[in-house]
């Protein structure tokens, strides 16, 4: 017989039937000559009744024995059960005791700091495995927009020679007797690409040795980066917000439950729809002052600020046209205004923030040269990316979008560190 997944048996068809099941123990109660298990797979669990006079004492015994986590294999006959903790219920026949386990570690009076030095067991927690199939549908919603829209997938080098977003949160590493750093942000490279391609995405790891301990920031995150030749500022955002609104309804279509346990408000995910509100950054400077913010011209924004102005907003939220001294080099200046750049970034409501950094880059090479020289970078250093502005050059945008705060808004967690499997950040470097 093979094994059925505990979803496809919970309904009135498998009633009286006769199944094999795998899973985990993830609860167990004696009372007399019956053990109760809740078993439990990657689908779901069920109530398993296992009673001595069928199994026979030995096994009886051995069941009794085990501790949750214990791996199991075992037969019985599905019933419908409205007091069961999912509506049925299976008697028992044989059951197989594959991997015993005792004492597992976990429980629910533990610290998050042990949760997290157990993450290689938390991971099986009922919170942790929805958040995790979230994220799964997270990811085929990118690729699937993405694919649809004629984005052709490729991949950058995760060891580089210099920076992207700045020098002050590069990680360096040795190599072979020269300097190298994890990549910030594939962005430059797939710029060279759309010379080929036209229109590509990745998603790909990015680094920041950040130093702030805040909600949102991991030193290793996901990121998932377009690019796209002839764009402008605005076409980017077009393709962005229909990209957000397309995974929103990925999840809810296939994730409603796992978004229920965690007591997602969903009607509010449902409400989301294009087109989303633009607001200039310097509108943004009144909102927040307004909204009981302190903020001026040419701030940027924390998180702590970030935080407090988009607790006001119902949807996310495009800020555009940030002052040019507060972005880096490549983001193209407005020609009618170049104290400003034609970038953009979206920030998610209810408090979680800036969720996308994206924009129009410089194609015109004196530009570029300028814009490297007032922000002290040597061309040299950057070659490859200047030789991109003498053979060809056209306009053209993208956007990186931070997948682990996408999925830690989208799955309204407390803190960035329960949306990706192993976070890494200041402090944490295991498991
Ligand atoms: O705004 P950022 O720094 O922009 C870039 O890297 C551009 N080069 C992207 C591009 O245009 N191709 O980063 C983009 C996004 C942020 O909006 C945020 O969601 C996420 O990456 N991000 C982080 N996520 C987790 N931890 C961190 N330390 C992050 N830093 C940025
Ligand atoms: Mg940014």
């Amino acid at each position: 017989m093979s094994a059925y997944r505990i979803e496809e048996i919970l309904s009135d068809e498998f009633d009286g039937k006769e199944v094999e099941i795998r899973g985990w123990i993830y609860r167990k109660r004696r009372t007399g000559k019956l053990i109760f298990v809740v078993l439990r797979d990657s689908s779901d669990i069920v109530q398993c009744v296992v009673e001595k006079k069928i199994v026979g004492n030995e096994k009886f015994k051995e069941l009794d024995k085990v501790g949750v986590e214990s791996s199991l294999i075992l037969k019985g006959k599905v019933r419908k059960e409205e007091r069961a903790p999912t509506g049925y219920e299976i008697h028992v026949d044989d059951f197989e005791i594959v991997g015993p386990a005792y004492n597992f570690p976990i429980n629910k009076d533990k610290s998050d700091e042990f949760l997290l030095d157990n993450r290689h067991l938390w991971v099986r927690s009922r919170e942790m495995t929805a958040i995790l199939k979230i994220r799964d549908a997270v990811f085929e919603g990118f690729h699937e927009f993405f694919r649809e829209r004629g984005y052709f997938e490729t991949q950058g080098p995760m060891f580089v020679t210099g920076a992207v977003e700045g020098g002050s949160t590069l990680f360096e590493v040795p190599y072979f007797g020269k300097k190298a750093y994890l990549t910030q942000s594939s962005q430059f490279y797939l710029e060279t690409l759309i010379f080929a391609l036209e229109k590509v995405y990745t998603i790909a790891p990015s680094f920041r040795a950040e130093k702030s301990r805040t909600r949102r920031h991991l030193t290793e995150y996901w990121h998932a980066e377009a690019e796209a030749a002839w764009y402008h500022n605005e076409d980017m955002m077009k393709d962005e917000e229909e990209m957000v609104v397309h995974i929103i309804q990925k999840v809810l279509e296939k994730r409603k439950k796992e978004l229920k346990l965690l007591n997602r408000d969903i009607e509010f995910l449902e409400s989301i729809e294009t087109p989303f509100p633009r607001m200039r950054y310097e509108k943004l400077v009144d909102f927040a002052n307004e909204h009981g913010v302190e903020m001026k011209y040419g701030d940027d924004l924390g998180a702590d600020e970030e935080s407090a102005i988009t607790k006001h907003f119902d949807s996310p939220v495009f800020i555009t046209h940030y002052p040019t001294e507060i972005k880096p080099f490549y983001h193209r200046p407005d020609p009618e205004n170049p104290s400003v750049v034609l970038c953009h970034d979206l920030l998610a409501p209810e408090g979680y923030g800036e969720v996308i950094g994206g924009g129009e880059r410089t194609y015109k090479l004196e530009v570029l040269l300028q814009r490297m020289e007032e922000e002290g970078l040597n061309p040299e250093d950057y070659y490859w990316y200047v030789d991109l502005r003498k053979y060809g050059s056209v306009p053209h945008a993208g956007f990186g979008l931070g997948v682990d705060r996408f999925v830690w808004w989208l799955a309204g967690l407390d803190h960035i560190k329960y949306a990706i499997p192993y976070p890494r950040t200041i402090r944490r470097l295991k498991p």
